[in-house]
């Protein structure tokens, strides 16, 4: 993605990669995909892929990457490229993006809303509703469906007049915001191994023994459901009611406890402790909300642990003296490999 996702693993994505290894004959799940960029190199490095995430929009993002061109044939639109240059072909329409998400939004409310111009927003209206419609006459197979919606998430940011996410707008037009909104095609190598899609809580993702599971959850209090809202009702193609200056779609029902100080430590443990893989691999930040030393002595206690960081070679040490160390290392990859019954860990 062309965007700055909070939490994406873009940057340490090979070190991750070297540490999971060559594919073993399970599925390797990216059960927090983001942007879908670990899954990514996983499924380059052959691996079979499942992606989750319980967003929509992230799901979408990360499933459209884990694709070859074989399994997007557009035999209905003729090609691929086609598509996209059919879809920016499409008549600007004055929908729900443009009335709630343009300048437009002040002819209904007090707010100007200008997280894109009118045309954009409007050229996105347009877009959504072609892919929906090609969907519904059959012209699109769903997983064409989905690589269309990523293409059009990822234009749409590159023109959004936003800081990066879309927790809020800014309230000068950025100069890239006044470009006019394409969409661009994606590169898909010829052949991956087969990867499926799901939108489940985590705790709900279901997995084998012989199967990895990558975990990357939140580590702040920020909700990715608010900040990345557009993202979400563009995914969706709905129309929500949506609220406050930033006209944010409800989100609590997707409010993650990963983001709250009080429930992250909890909710690794559980998760790790549940999870049938015996091989679980877990990204956190030293600026996470849970510390390294406890969630170290957690994870200890539910499997063989080792603890990498990513920026400084070397294996990382969790105890005190390390953990003062770790302040200035910022990514750490814990390895569970359940060698023992999980512990049970009441929910
Ligand atoms: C740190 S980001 C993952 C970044 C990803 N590895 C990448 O490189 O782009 C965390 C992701 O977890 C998702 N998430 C948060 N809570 C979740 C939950 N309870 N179930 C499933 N997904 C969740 C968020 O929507 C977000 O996309």
């Amino acid at each position: 993605m062309s965007f700055r996702y909070i939490g994406s693993k873009a940057r340490i994505v090979e070190a991750i990669i070297d540490h999971i290894g060559e594919p073993d004959g399970g599925v390797f799940v990216d059960a927090f995909s983001g942007t879908g960029a670990v899954a990514q190199a996983a499924s380059r490095a052959g691996w079979r892929v499942h992606v989750n995430d319980h967003l929509l929009s992230s799901a979408i993002m990360s499933y459209a990457r884990v694709l070859s061109s074989a399994d997007i044939p557009f035999r209905g639109l003729s090609s691929y490229d086609n598509a996209v240059a059919a879809l920016n072909e499409v008549k600007p329409i004055p929908g729900f993006i443009w009335r709630e998400y343009s300048p437009a939004s002040s002819d209904h409310g007090a707010v100007s809303r200008m997280y894109f111009t009118e045309e954009n927003a409007k050229k996105i209206d347009g877009m959504r509703r072609q892919i929906r419609d090609w969907r519904e006459r059959e012209l699109v197979t769903t997983q064409e469906e989905r690589v269309l919606i990523a293409d059009l998430m990822r234009a749409a940011n590159r023109v959004a007049n936003t800081a990066g996410t879309y927790g809020c707008f800014l309230s000068k037009w950025q100069r890239q915001s006044l470009d006019t909104l394409f969409v661009e095609r994606s590169s898909f190598p010829n052949s991956v191994p087969h990867a499926t899609m799901g939108t489940q809580d985590v705790h709900q993702v279901s997995c084998k023994p012989e199967d990895t599971v990558y975990l990357d959850p939140p580590y702040t209090k920020r909700q990715y459901a608010a900040y990345y809202h557009i993202l979400e009702t563009i995914a969706l193609g709905d129309e929500p009611e949506v609220e406050g200056v930033c006209g944010i779609r409800p989100w609590r029902e997707k409010a993650s406890d990963f983001c709250y100080k009080v429930r992250a430590a909890k909710a690794i443990e559980r998760l790790v402790a549940s999870l049938p893989a015996r091989r679980i691999f877990l990204s956190y930040s030293t600026e996470g909300h849970v510390p390294i030393t406890s969630l170290s002595d957690t994870l200890a206690g539910i499997g063989q642990l080792s603890v990498h960081s990513l920026q400084n070679i070397g294996r990382y040490r969790p105890n005190r003296a390390a953990s003062e160390a770790a302040s200035d290392v910022g990514e750490l990859l814990f390895c569970i490999e359940k060698t023992k019954e999980a512990k049970r860990v009441a929910a």
